[in-house]
């Protein structure tokens, strides 16, 4: 079993990096594989809306989320990291974020999901909030820990300091390994996916 951690911080080693790696290196001790994928330095367009990944299953823009949304049907659960930015998870994990579930939320349904956040200061919950919103309109089951998944830091020597942070982030691994292994149970025991019911939109309008 595989567990992706996306980094949405632009610092490849940053604050946020080290969060991910305390959750990966516990679910490796968990029996876990995991891969770190960087959404690095360059811009990330958002979404235009125009709708063509509904026909194609891909998004117009051919970049890092079509690459990402083939690389995620190889995975079993994902911990998606953002740094905190005025409040809010960074700008480019959220135009990645809203790309890749526009078309890819089928994929990625019925796989658990995990946010975690890196902050100097505040904000943190209210970016973690934003970053669930995303698993729990796709259908992910989302795991927690003992505490909302952030970290403190301005540096990762810092982020290393934050003794609850970094307990937290093992408890999500943890966590994520457990989860995993009784989805795994579950499946070999005969245990189905609930059949969705045909969508009823509905969008307020008489
Ligand atoms: C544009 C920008 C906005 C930021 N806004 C906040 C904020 O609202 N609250 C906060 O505590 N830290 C804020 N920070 C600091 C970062 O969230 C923090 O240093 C984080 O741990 C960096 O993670 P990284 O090394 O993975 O990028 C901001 C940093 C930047 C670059």
């Amino acid at each position: 079993m595989k567990v992706i951690l996306v980094n949405g911080s632009p610092h490849k080693n940053g604050c946020t990096y080290t969060a991910l790696t305390e959750v990966a290196t516990e679910l490796q001790k968990n029996g876990i594989d995991t891969d770190i994928f960087q959404l690095g330095k360059d811009a990330i367009p958002g979404c235009g809306g125009c709708g063509v990944c509904f026909e194609t299953h891909k998004c117009k823009v051919d970049d890092i989320v079509n690459e990402f949304a083939e690389i995620a049907k190889t995975a079993d659960g994902f911990i998606f990291g953002s740094p905190v930015h005025f409040a809010a998870a960074g700008g480019k994990i959220t135009s990645f974020m809203d790309r890749l579930f526009f078309f890819a939320r089928g994929d990625l349904a019925n796989k658990p999901a995990a946010a975690v956040v890196s902050c100097r200061r505040g904000g943190a919950s209210a970016a973690f909030d934003q970053l669930n919103k995303y698993f729990t309109i796709s259908n992910m089951p989302v795991v927690s820990s003992q505490y909302w998944n952030q970290v403190h830091g301005s540096n990762p020597e810092q982020v290393r300091k934050d003794l609850e942070g970094m307990q937290t982030m093992r408890r999500l691994g943890a966590n994520m390994a457990w989860l995993l292994k009784c989805i795994e149970s579950g499946k070999k025991a005969g245990v189905k996916i609930p059949e969705p019911e045909p969508w009823a939109q509905t969008d307020f309008i008489r």
